[in-house]
């Protein structure tokens, strides 16, 4: 029952799991944030403190409830000890399949048999990981978007052996952090990454043809088709790294060339350009300004 869920723990505390702690602590929940490391733990807190006054500033949050949320969560570099009381474990971790594998099994090894475990996976399949576990029918994918205190929706993916009860407990808690639960079933990318990832990846290739600029693929979009951020710009923020790793779910998953990721996304991620989070993509970032620099490898002509 949704009473019962006290105590959540999150694994990972970069931009999605730092999120995903900020909306459990701001419903009131208990939150157990888990990294390998105390540096690492320590920017999510700063990162979750900065996301916050600015809801403070903006009037949607009062002074008072973001101690309050602060307060509850709590820090740890151990996982047993993050885990022994949990409830609920969300887990957002790096998007690699080994790793997270070796997770869930560690997970399952020291959680209470009650606890539900949650992937906040963007493509990995729910049935694989719940297959390390002796509990795949607790295993459920809990995928939050980014930013995670603005995006509404929350991608509830059931893997092959998951119970309904878990799936309508999590219906249910989605809900509580006020967000909009959508059910989708366990194939490659399920629905979200399924239809934004090749689009994205189509906008690369459409660069790297040269059939038309960064800037120019990207003001098509936002101003076309009423897009927030154009598919290139919302790559760097989705992180060209994870990028590839989605479409290469896609490809392998359905075995389809229509997948296969641009030549384009693989050299710039073997050149280290992830976007925002190195500094650079399609746009390059200077910390402290807003304003959208394309980056000088895609400078466009000028044609006014
Ligand atoms: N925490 C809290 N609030 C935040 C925030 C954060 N991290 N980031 C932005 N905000 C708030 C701002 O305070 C602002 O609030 P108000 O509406 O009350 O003024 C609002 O969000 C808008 O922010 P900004 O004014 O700074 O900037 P913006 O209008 O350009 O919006 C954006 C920023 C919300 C990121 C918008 O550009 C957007 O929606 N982009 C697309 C995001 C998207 O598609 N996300 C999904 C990515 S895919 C994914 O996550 C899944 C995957 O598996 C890959």
């Amino acid at each position: 029952m949704i009473q019962d869920l006290k105590i959540i723990t999150v694994i990972g505390s970069g931009t999605m799991g730092n999120g995903i702690c900020h909306v459990f602590a701001q419903n009131g929940f208990t939150v157990h944030m888990m990294d390998i490391n105390q540096v690492a733990l320590d920017k999510a807190m700063a990162t979750i403190g900065k996301n916050m006054d600015r809801q403070v500033a903006k009037g949607g949050l009062t002074e008072e409830a973001k101690n309050a949320a602060i307060g509850n969560i709590t820090t740890y570099t151990d996982m047993a000890e993050a885990v022994k009381n949990a409830d609920f474990v969300v887990e957002a971790a790096t998007e690699n399949i080994d790793l997270k594998l070796n997770i869930f099994r560690q997970l399952d090894q020291h959680c209470p048999p009650h606890c539900i475990l949650a992937s906040n996976t963007s493509s990995i399949s729910i049935t694989k990981i719940g297959s390390v576990t002796k509990r795949a029918n607790k295993v459920i994918g809990m995928h939050f978007m980014n930013p995670v205190p603005v995006m509404k929706l929350v991608e509830v993916i059931n893997g092959y052996a998951t119970e309904a009860a878990v799936t309508q407990l999590v219906y249910q808690l989605s809900e509580k952090l006020g967000k909009v639960p959508c059910v989708a079933n366990d194939y490659p990318g399920f629905i979200a990454n399924r239809i934004l990832m090749p689009m994205i990846n189509e906008a690369i290739i459409a660069l790297q043809e040269g059939v038309a600029g960064v800037a120019e693929i990207d003001t098509i979009m936002k101003l076309g088709m009423a897009h927030p951020m154009g598919p290139l710009q919302l790559a760097d923020f989705i992180g060209l790294d994870t990028c590839l790793s989605i479409m290469n779910v896609l490809y392998h998953g359905f075995g389809n060339q229509k997948y296969a990721p641009a030549t384009l996304l693989v050299n710039m991620v073997q050149a280290g350009c992830m976007g925002v989070k190195s500094g650079e993509g399609f746009y390059k970032y200077t910390a402290g300004s807003k304003d959208l620099v394309v980056s000088s490898m895609f400078a466009s002509k000028e044609w006014k």
